[in-house]
């Protein structure tokens, strides 16, 4: 089987692999169970001066990225069933589910952008989705890009040392993750809380769902919404 694959097409390929050649998802692309590649777009340039950028029509502060030097590196690239996302503040919010989806499609095109923004046209024209980390503004696609493919790579087949851990952790469940602790028992004159020295499952088990349900409450209202509306409409099975 074909590995997944990650194409991203930036004016920065020397950000890649970066992060990502470390760790988990690096070892994974040593191992082959994903692939990385980079298009510089400046390669794709027409002129002389090697831009790829030109200043918005009807006026304004910044430039521009063009939509036919961006279709040529595109088009360059073999779409293979994969969706082709542009990170921007302006696109719909990353989430733990377009995640997963992602990991079970046969890779991701990545367009990273620069400047002011690329041309819409380009984002009509080649059916981009556009794709936002949060509600800041970053200097450039390049971090949202390996931020996506970060958490993508570890959700592949063989990529988690421990994937029992994918289950528990935040967003899985609709909920944050209940807090961790570990030996020492005692740190600073702070303990570890008695139930969690129980070895009692069934009250941990509750224990650490009523942390969850606690932090959502405070931190992530929208979240803890959300996960109210889900459980209406379909209750938690108990066998
Ligand atoms: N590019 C610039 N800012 C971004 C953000 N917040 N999310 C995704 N891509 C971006």
């Amino acid at each position: 089987m074909t590995p997944w694959a990650a194409h991203v097409l930036t004016l920065y390929p020397e950000m890649f692999p970066g992060p990502l050649g470390v760790s988990l998802a690096g070892k994974a692309l040593g191992e082959g169970r994903w692939s990385l590649e980079t298009v510089n777009i400046r390669t794709f340039s027409d002129n002389r001066y090697q831009s790829v950028d030109d200043t918005p029509a009807g006026g304004g502060a910044g430039m521009v990225m063009r939509a036919d030097i961006l279709a040529a590196a595109l088009d360059s690239v073999p779409r293979q069933g994969r969706r082709v996302i542009y990170p921007t503040p302006r696109g719909v919010p990353l989430t733990q589910s377009l995640v997963r989806a992602l990991a079970e499609e046969p890779g991701v095109i990545l367009l990273c952008g620069r400047f002011e923004g690329v041309d819409q046209r380009l984002i009509e024209a080649r059916g981009l989705d556009e794709v936002s980390l949060g509600d800041f503004v970053l200097s450039g696609g390049e971090i949202a890009a390996l931020a996506l493919l970060d958490a993508t790579v570890r959700l592949l087949p063989g990529v988690l040392g421990a994937p029992e851990s994918l289950a528990e952790e935040s967003f899985e469940n609709g909920l944050l993750e209940y807090p961790q602790y570990t030996r020492p028992i005692e740190f600073e004159g702070l303990t570890i809380p008695d139930v969690l020295m129980s070895g009692h499952h069934a009250r941990i088990k509750a224990w650490r769902h009523a942390q969850s349900v606690q932090l959502t409450q405070h931190r992530r209202p929208d979240l803890w919404d959300a996960y109210q509306t889900r459980l209406a409409v379909r209750p938690p099975q108990t066998h």
